[in-house]
């Protein structure tokens, strides 16, 4: 008789994470690939440089933006160390969600922070957001396991996160933002999805401190990212230092007013 019986749902999920990181180009290590859908820029917001490693060569308000991680790394975003590493429960603590609250999860990924926030909004939903299927797919493999029934996923594109406009209390996002190809266009389309007085938590490595063992393309200062966040129309509440490597920082849209385009 087997010790465990193992469903064939979740026999699926197990595998398809497992190939994932089989096929990771670099064991432990975050893979990164060119968007699958690159887009086009609709602002004049963005300059081309030369490339550098794990960069894109687009330059958005000074930064260049880093590659996207590829869907055969979501492995690694299941990496046993991050709960010490990330502290997903002082992030979730801290964004005081209400339990009727809708909540968006930008750059989703496998959904390692969707299911925390799910749990705190149980008469609520979670919009978990993502432009690569093979990472939604991860995630409703998890929901049916899990018979979870506040999650959606969304297939979004690299300008459009694909939300109701006037429908979110708050967006998360978590080490995504750094990578999204058109972060004015997606801000934008953001900041419309919020109801007014809407927050979002914008958590990133510190890049201030260069002890901090990740990418530096895929870190961001405090300074620039309120630049970044205050050029859509958002208003910067706060910032928060007590996670172990990132930033907690949180802004808010105006009750009053337009996003500035
Ligand atoms: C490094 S992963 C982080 C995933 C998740 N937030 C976590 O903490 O586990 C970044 C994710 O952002 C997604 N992404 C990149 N650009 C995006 C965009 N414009 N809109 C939505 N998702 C995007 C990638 O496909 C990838 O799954």
């Amino acid at each position: 008789m087997p010790l465990v019986r193992v469903c064939p749902r979740s026999l699926r999920s197990i595998l398809l994470v497992l190939a994932s990181l089989l096929l990771a180009p670099t064991a432990g290590c975050q893979s990164t690939e060119s968007p699958p859908d690159a887009g086009s820029d609709t602002s004049d917001v963005y300059t081309q440089t030369e490339p550098s490693r794990n960069g894109t060569g687009k330059v958005y308000m000074g930064r260049e933006i880093s590659q996207v991680m590829g869907h055969r790394g979501a492995a690694w975003l299941e990496r046993a160390e991050r709960v010490d590493k990330e502290r997903p429960d002082l992030v979730i603590d801290s964004m005081q969600l209400a339990p009727t609250d809708v909540v968006a999860d930008i750059g989703a990924g496998t959904g390692f922070m969707t299911f925390r926030i799910a749990k705190r909004v149980p008469e609520g939903r979670v919009f978990a957001v993502d432009i690569q299927p093979e990472m939604l797919d991860i995630m409703r493999e998890r929901i049916q396991d899990r018979g979870i029934d506040n999650v959606s996923p969304v297939r979004g594109t690299v300008q459009d996160p694909k939300l109701p406009a006037d429908s979110i209390d708050a967006a998360l996002m978590v080490d995504a933002y750094h990578e999204f190809s058109h972060p004015r266009e997606m801000m934008n389309g953001l900041v419309e999805a919020l109801k007014p007085g809407g927050r979002v938590y914008l958590v990133e490595y510190r890049k201030e401190d260069p002890s901090i063992p990740i990418k530096t393309l895929h870190k961001m200062t405090e300074a620039q990212s309120k630049k970044e966040m205050t050029a859509v129309g958002l208003e910067w509440v706060d910032t928060k230092e007590m996670l172990p490597r990132q930033h907690f920082m949180v802004f808010e849209k105006p009750r009053v007013g337009t996003a500035v385009k």
